[in-house]
Formats: C-alpha cells, sequence, structure tokens
C-alpha cells in the first residue's frame, strides 16, 4: 500500500538515516511500499524517510519508467558543475534551480545486499544527487538562498493545513 508522503519542514527528513543491515522481509515490503508511493505521487525517485523510515534506502527510476533501489549509496565522484531545475514529493508544486553536477559514480547495495558501482549522467545523475541528499538529511531547499527558502516555508505550511482540513472533510 501507499504510504503518505512527508511533507517539510519534518524531523525526519532532515535527519541522517540509518544503515541498512537487514535485508530481510521488511526491506523488501518498504520497497514495494515505496515503489507504490513514489507512482502514486508521480515520483522520478524516493527515499525512505519521506516515507517516514529513516533507513539509508531509496528509489531512483530510468528514463524507461522501470525503476531501482539503492542501498546504502555512497557519492564516489562528481564532475561537471551544472545548476538544474528541481522539484521534489516533500515541497510539493515548487521548482527551483539547484547546483549539481553532470556526472557522479556510486556505490550501492540492492535489496539482496549485492554491492554495485555506477557511474551515471544527466537526469540519472541528478536523481542519485537528490536522493542520497535525502538520505544524508538534506531537502533541496537547503541550497536556495534564505529569502527563497523562507517563501517555501510560508506556501508548504499552508499546504499542510490546507491537507489536514480536506482530510477531516474526507474523513
Ligand atoms: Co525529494
Amino acid at each position: 500500500m501507499a504510504r503518505d508522503i512527508v511533507i517539510w519542514p519534518h524531523k525526519v527528513l532532515n535527519s541522517p538515516t540509518k544503515p541498512v543491515t537487514d535485508f530481510g522481509p521488511s526491506l523488501q515490503k518498504l520497497l514495494e511500499e515505496m515503489a507504490e508511493s513514489m507512482k502514486e505521487a508521480e515520483g522520478i525517485g524516493i527515499a525512505a524517510n519521506q516515507v517516514g523510515e529513516s533507513l539509508r534506502v531509496a528509489l531512483v527510476s530510468r528514463e524507461d519508467g522501470t525503476s531501482f533501489e539503492i542501498v546504502n549509496p555512497r557519492l564516489l565522484e562528481k564532475k561537471e558543475p551544472v545548476s538544474l531545475e528541481e522539484g521534489c514529493l516533500s515541497v510539493p508544486r515548487e521548482w527551483e534551480k539547484c547546483p549539481r553536477f553532470h556526472k557522479v559514480k556510486v556505490r550501492f547495495q540492492d535489496r539482496a545486499g549485492e554491492w554495485h558501482e555506477l557511474e551515471a549522467e544527466g537526469r540519472l545523475a541528478h536523481i542519485l544527487q537528490h536522493e542520497i541528499d535525502h538520505l544524508d538529511g538534506h531537502v533541496f531547499v537547503e541550497h536556495l538562498s534564505s529569502l527563497k527558502r523562507t517563501l517555501i516555508l510560508d506556501r508548504m505550511k499552508k499546504y499542510q493545513k490546507a491537507k489536514v482540513r480536506h482530510e477531516k472533510r474526507e474523513g
């Protein structure tokens, strides 16, 4: 079942996640729920802390619509600074330019615990940086000016209030 997406600001989004040590059924279940949550929210990536689980695991979508998991990922290299427009399921309806890198090299485990190394560029490199940031306890708004961040913070408070009102009405 899809889980609710945690909206920024929230402590779980601003705390570094715990490394995954148990590759048992609970991880498989979490990955399924993350995939459903990402699909429902029409996202292209999702980190476990965005569904309230402080664990170092995220899902990253490929251009063909399939996705893969990155467990305990580490960014090994980043090359060619770029500025890219970015959004986030935890910061709905906000899009801002963010400093990122065109190329990255990452190391991560899959759901079975096998290690992989991946060199990525463009869209995939961008999503990897965004999701690994989440797992380190960072949201993209932290890359923005304090003025922009304050404006977004105000809009998120209003968004949360409207959401709570809506949920009460729906029962
Ligand atoms: Co995000």
